[in-house]
């Protein structure tokens, strides 16, 4: 299965830790972020992987991970966005890698504590539309932070809202993505949100309203290590303590 993990963006959100690096560079414990996220897609099952991020660090990446034969893959390829045109924008310079076929799709700020392999597993059986991940967050004020599905009674998603002020439900929306090839044509129809950017969360309510989506929830530890400087914080001591990727 191919994948396609998404290491672009500004990171603004960390401050001062971004001014002369990509935010996917930094340390999470002994390991830069993007490490830990090439690791998980490899124990996910993928084997052949783009990287996508903006021109500046390109060459910091490629001295870091290589050919990725050394992380397991068999293949790692890497694509440059010019600008943060959001995460969508980023997935769509995949196109052409992705060869017609199904792709899973990760951001790579993403630290899970154990493997996403299932999810990968139960795509690979039924690869329509999309399959998402969720995860039950004990602390709520982390949920106006990100995506947030909203649910019908018989636990069915409604729909995404992202960012939002009132959270409809306790579940986060994880980076990690399962698409049939027609993701790509949906990425074309899209307009720009209010920030500029072309959203994630607009694919997955066109899957949603088409009727095409299936989700698991996580179990375990899940952290947006580029939300805040307290979450960056956080997912590092987290992953010092317990580690990441388990089975
Ligand atoms: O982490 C999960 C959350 O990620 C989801 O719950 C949200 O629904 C989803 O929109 C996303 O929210 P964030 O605000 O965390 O997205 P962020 O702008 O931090 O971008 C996430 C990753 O995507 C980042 O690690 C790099 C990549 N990216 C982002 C942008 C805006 C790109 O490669 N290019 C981009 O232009």
């Amino acid at each position: 299965m191919r994948g396609i993990l998404l290491a672009g963006g500004t990171g603004s959100r960390l401050g001062r830790l971004t001014r002369i690096t990509n935010k996917h560079l930094l340390p999470v414990y002994n390991r830069s972020m993007i490490e830990w996220s090439v690791e998980a897609m490899v124990a996910a099952g993928i084997d052949e992987l783009l990287i996508v991020t903006g021109g500046e660090r390109v060459g910091d990446f490629l001295r870091m991970l290589g050919d990725g034969s050394s992380l397991g893959l068999e293949n790692l390829s890497y694509a440059v966005q010019e600008r943060p045109g959001g995460i969508a924008e980023a997935l769509g310079l995949g196109e052409r890698f992705a060869k017609g076929g199904p792709i899973v799709v990760m951001l790579a700020d993403n630290i899970f504590e154990h493997s996403f392999k299932p999810t990968i597993d139960g795509f690979r059986q039924r690869p329509v539309g999309c399959r998402l991940i969720l995860s039950k967050m004990d602390d709520p004020t982390h949920l106006s932070h990100l995506g947030v599905p909203e649910m019908d009674e018989e636990g069915r998603i409604v729909r995404i809202i992202e960012k939002p002020v009132q959270p409809p439900s306790h579940y986060a929306v994880t980076g990690v993505y399962c698409y049939e090839p027609s993701v790509f044509d949906v990425i074309k129809t899209l307009e720009p949100s209010g920030r500029g950017e072309l959203e994630i969360t607009d694919v997955n309510n066109h899957f949603i309203a088409g009727g095409i989506v299936a989700y698991d929830v996580q179990q375990g530890f899940w952290g947006d290590a580029g939300e805040s400087i307290e979450a960056y914080q956080a997912v590092g001591e987290f992953v010092a303590r317990n580690g990441a990727n388990k089975a």
